[in-house]
């Protein structure tokens, strides 16, 4: 199955949307709600903040699902100030890979994700080895 990206431009920047990586923490809304609303249709209203504001918003995405491309570049914002590596055990939710990665698949293929990841611990994701938040509807506990 294809993976549906969504981009949001507003000239400067473009958000990058990756809805099968989104572990639906909310962080966006709870953050900057002007633009990221799951509400609405479309849910990212690129104009409703500055550039910079949006930015840094996104730095803040757990999973990576959201992301920022700027001049033909993708700048996913951890792996440019991370030098060490970190995984993260979310309580009652995935793992958490702070740095860049190439997953390995069952198939052989490879797959390079940058800045982040976060790893389905729960065991019930839909889109292995990745989280898409499954593990809130199941009350996963861990
Ligand atoms: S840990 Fe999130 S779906 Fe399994």
């Amino acid at each position: 199955m294809k993976d549906i990206i969504k981009k949001y431009s507003n000239g400067e920047i473009t958000v990058v949307w990756k809805p099968k990586m989104c572990e639906h923490s909310m962080n966006c809304f709870k953050g900057l709600n002007a633009v990221f609303d799951p509400n609405k249709r479309p849910w990212v209203t690129i104009e409703g903040a500055s550039s910079a504001m949006i930015v840094n918003q996104v730095s803040k995405c757990p999973s990576g699902a959201l992301s920022i491309e700027q001049e033909n570049k993708t700048t996913e914002t951890m792996s440019d100030t991370k030098t060490d590596f970190s995984i993260e055990v979310v309580p009652n939710g995935p793992l958490r890979v702070m740095n860049d990665v190439t997953i390995k698949h069952k198939d052989g293929t490879e797959e390079k994700r940058t800045g982040r990841v976060s790893l389905c611990r729960c065991g019930h994701s839909e889109n292995k080895p990745f989280c898409d938040g499954t593990h809130k509807k199941i009350n996963f506990q861990g």
